[in-house]
């Protein structure tokens, strides 16, 4: 599903530029759970945000269901981030004026969805991230934690097969946090990739593979099936 081939970023600024990401090669299943691991600074958003084409690589390859993110022109990135990715960070991104169920029509309407669909499959997603009969509630009414289902439900919201997840417990508390884990293993289970950065070792460890980044690099293990010359590196 996800192929990166010696993906780099770098930041401008001062007389070089900032290197985020130095050569990352690796490769992601359909249905697989990622976690990416590592010390803050090492790349782990930057990552996220190329992943999830909000941002593009200074160069390296990065293909996304078999499409070539360069060759993407600017309609098909937006139609492909509303379409085929979900995003979940950890400041939630709700807008506090709107209720839950509003929030997560959000994407629908964008969609062009016809209201009472919209409404409809606002309310299943609610349900099935545990949040049935809050649906009027606005996310000042709701705890952190339920928050955070509200963004997994407006991530859901257009069938993504791609859910990516920058550090989406981290405002969390710990019972809250497996609460959240436990819907992202769950949507793995039906099929979804799951790719998530997290500071909790105990969550990366309930992952089925954990991407381990270092100053910008791959420190371990090495990228499953990892693409191109590479193979059978360490
Ligand atoms: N927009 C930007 N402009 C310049 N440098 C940036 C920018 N965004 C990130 N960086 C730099 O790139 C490096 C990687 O940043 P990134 O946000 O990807 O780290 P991270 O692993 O997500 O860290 P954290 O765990 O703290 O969230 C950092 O050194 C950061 O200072
Ligand atoms: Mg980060």
């Amino acid at each position: 599903m996800i192929i990166c081939r010696d993906l780099h970023k770098t930041y401008e600024g001062g007389k070089t530029g900032w290197p985020a990401l130095r050569g990352l090669t690796f490769s992601i299943d359909r249905g697989e759970f990622v976690a990416v691991t590592g010390p803050s600074g090492c790349g782990k958003s930057t990552l996220l945000n190329i992943l999830g084409l909000l941002d593009e690589p200074s160069c390296g390859s990065y293909a996304l269901d078999g499409l070539d993110a360069a060759r993407m022109s600017d309609n098909e990135r937006s139609a492909a981030r509303l379409h085929r990715i979900g995003f979940v960070f950890q400041a939630f991104h709700l807008l506090n004026r709107l209720s839950a169920l509003e929030n997560v029509c959000l994407p629908l309407m964008y969609a062009g969805e016809g209201k009472e669909d919209m409404r409809r499959r606002a309310h299943d997603l609610l349900a099935r991230v545990g949040l049935k009969g809050k649906e009027r509630k606005t996310p000042l009414e709701l705890s952190g934690g339920e928050r955070q289902r509200v963004a997994i439900a407006r991530a859901l919201a257009n069938s993504p097969r791609l859910l990516l997840a920058d550090e989406p417990t981290g405002n969390l508390d710990s019972s809250s946090s497996r609460e959240v884990m436990d819907i992202l293993l769950g949507l793995a289970g039906e099929g979804m990739t799951v790719v998530m950065v997290t500071h909790d070792r105990e969550l990366a460890a309930r992952a089925g593979r954990n991407i381990r980044m270092r100053d910008g690099e791959i420190e371990s293990p090495s990228g499953r099936g990892r693409p191109g010359p590479q193979d059978g590196e360490k």
